[in-house]
């Protein structure tokens, strides 16, 4: 997947040169000129990607929510559930009790079902300890997975996911505890490569999300925000603001967020496993966004509550399905426009210099990569330019 005018920057007959972990050349293989040292292999004339990057995941944490799951279809919604204690408070509950080997060996099974649809970077965040102790907990069981797993692991604190129960109403209790104790402790640790919050009615308002947000472009960490999801908060404006890497779900986007996300260059990453999952029908605004030239993101948002789901390839076919997505970019959406989600520009395509992350397929066409729900034709993956087993 290069620049260039076909579909995908599609070049058939292709061969692609790896250095040192990097690109080194890709082009027409009829072109190139072989150098007696190289080890050449043949891929069979396979279609070759840059690897899959899942920019919102929730990877670690305990329990499972299958109860609530039951219950929502038989009527009742996410935010009544949350508002009795359920919903985030009940995997809090269970991730506060668990064991950091129990959370490692969980996450690590979750990582490894992604990992198999051809993934080589992956985001995880933490916002089910809610407390200064567990919140570093789930940073370093991600920054572990990412040491010893062949993937590359973006970890990202998301503190500010919900009012932790022992705050009771104490809003500005824990706004302090989260700006002045956590966040300061998060940065200290190199736990995070970025900040995360949820901008919504069941969560944290625009005000507090911004002051939140400030602290933490002053301690040099980037931000990023679950927004306008349920209703029209103003997150995503606010966010783009502040230099917002990404705005994720985005269902209720107002123009006016938008543009602000078009001239901030911030990412609009789509969730259409939760929206898939609750059940909703107001959809993120696609036609609006791609008209004002924002790039579209897509993730599997993979959390115990919205979106169980573990694979980015029904991800991007949901994209197209319900969103309207083309297939082509469903998969910028989980390559190129991912990578820029997480801030990382050595990524996400098959371009002279950036990283040897790539995926080798079983189809004949890039259309296939999305249309097949169920099926995974992943034949190969390559990270850092070496061929990962499994
Ligand atoms: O959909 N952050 C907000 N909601 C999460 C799901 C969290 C949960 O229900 O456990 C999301 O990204
Ligand atoms: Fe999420």
């Amino acid at each position: 997947m290069q620049a260039g005018g076909a579909p995908y920057g599609l070049v058939r007959n292709a061969g692609i040169r790896i250095r040192n972990g990097r690109i080194a050349w890709v082009g027409a293989a009829a072109g190139r000129e072989e150098q007696p040292t190289e080890e050449r292999l043949d891929l069979g004339g396979r279609l070759v990607t840059p690897g899959l990057i899942d920019c919102h995941t929730h990877l670690v944490y305990a329990g499972n929510r299958a109860n609530e799951w039951s219950r929502r279809l038989a009527g009742a919604t996410y935010e009544e559930i949350a508002r009795e204690g359920g919903g985030i408070a009940s995997t809090v509950r269970a991730t506060r009790e668990a064991v950091d080997d129990d959370l490692l060996d969980t996450a690590r099974d979750r990582l490894h079902a992604l990992m198999a649809e051809g993934l080589t970077t992956v985001e995880i965040k933490s916002g089910y300890g809610l407390d200064l102790e567990t919140e570093l907990r789930m940073l370093r069981v991600a920054r572990k997975l990412g040491r010893k797993e062949n993937v590359d692991v973006i970890a990202t604190f998301l503190g500010a996911h919900a009012l932790p129960p022992e705050h009771g109403d104490n809003r500005e209790g824990y706004l302090r505890l989260l700006v002045e104790d956590m966040l300061p402790a998060v940065a200290a640790e190199g736990l995070a490569d970025a900040v995360d919050a949820y901008c919504e009615g069941v969560a944290f308002t625009t005000d507090e999300v911004g002051e939140i947000f400030e602290r933490a472009r002053a301690l040099g960490l980037p931000v990023r925000l679950h927004a306008e999801q349920f209703s029209d908060s103003g997150g995503a404006a606010m966010a783009a603001s502040l230099g917002a890497l990404s705005c994720d779900h985005l269902e209720y986007l107002s123009p006016e967020g938008i543009d602000a996300m078009a001239s901030a260059g911030t990412v609009a990453v789509l969730a259409p496993g939760a929206y898939y999952y609750l059940g909703e029908t107001r959809k993120p605004p696609v036609e609006a966004l791609r008209a004002a030239g924002v790039p579209m993101a897509v993730s599997t948002d993979h959390n115990p509550g919205t979106s169980p789901m573990l694979s980015l390839l029904a991800a991007m076919n949901m994209a197209c399905v319900l969103f309207g997505l083309t297939p082509e970019e469903a998969l910028r959406g989980a390559t190129v426009n991912a990578a820029r989600a997480l801030g990382l520009n050595d990524r996400g395509s098959i371009v002279r210099g950036k990283r040897a992350d790539l995926a080798v397929w079983d189809v004949q066409s890039p259309d296939e990569l999305s249309y097949a729900l169920g099926s995974n034709p992943c034949y190969r993956v390559y990270k850092n330019g070496v061929p990962r087993e499994s």
